[in-house]
């Protein structure tokens, strides 16, 4: 098959934000007393921030207005903001910065699909600001991922066809929206072991071995 993009998500696939969202509901889960650990946050992956608030309150023993929540949302968006200033370059693992310019001289489009409305803080925070021909975030869609809004949108952006794009996500809800809009996906980390990914992952210079 002859790809013409590869859209990465970005929380988890290009850096390891992931756990700084961990981190920034765990301090909100515990300052609310309730219960959230490392399995609890799988579920949050690739889901947008209010539907991983409504996730962390099913184990809330009281119910919150829609009020309470907008302002656990935005409280739990300040904590990750504070640990987002840490990063620096040096977080965006040199092996795939490479990888990724490997696949750019290989011919290919590269994108960025993510939730996240933080995605342009983090993509400068890593530097590479202006490094994609393509960002869709969670600025620009009404659906988040297991929807492939987000992902179609990269691809209109890219100019390529979701059959001709590659999708490479760690979140099962991102998997599920790679193979809603008929892109070939890709499971790394978590999601590698996801049923409906069409190939898996352990490392992103794996991703060499399907492009030729
Ligand atoms: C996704 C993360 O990339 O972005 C989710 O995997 C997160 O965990 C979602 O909830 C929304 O992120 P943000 O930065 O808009 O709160
Ligand atoms: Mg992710």
């Amino acid at each position: 098959m002859q790809f013409k993009a590869i859209i990465f998500d970005l929380d988890g696939v290009i850096c390891h934000t992931d756990h700084y969202h961990f981190q920034a509901w765990k301090q909100l889960a515990d300052r609310l007393g309730i219960p959230f650990n490392e399995e609890d946050n799988d579920r949050l992956r690739g889901v947008s921030r209010m539907e991983s608030l409504n996730i962390i309150l099913e184990k809330s023993p009281r119910l919150y207005s829609d009020q309470e929540k907008l302002a656990f949302a935005e409280e739990k968006n300040e904590n990750y903001k504070k640990l987002l200033m840490q990063m620096t370059p040096a977080d965006l693992p040199e092996k795939t910065l490479a990888t990724m310019q490997e696949l750019r001289a290989r011919g290919l489009l590269l994108g960025i699909g993510s939730s996240s409305r933080n995605t342009k803080l983090i993509l400068s925070r890593l530097g590479i600001s202006d490094f994609f021909d393509a960002v869709a975030d969670g600025t620009e869609i009404s659906r988040s991922k297991p929807d492939p809004e987000v992902f179609l949108l990269a691809a209109e952006k890219l100019g390529v066809l979701p059959a001709e794009a590659i999708v490479v996500e760690d979140a099962n809800a991102g998997i599920q929206a790679a193979k809603a809009g008929g892109f070939f996906a890709v499971g790394i980390a978590v999601a590698a072991g996801h049923p409906a990914a069409d190939y898996a992952i352990n490392s992103i210079q794996m991703l060499l071995d399907i492009i030729e």
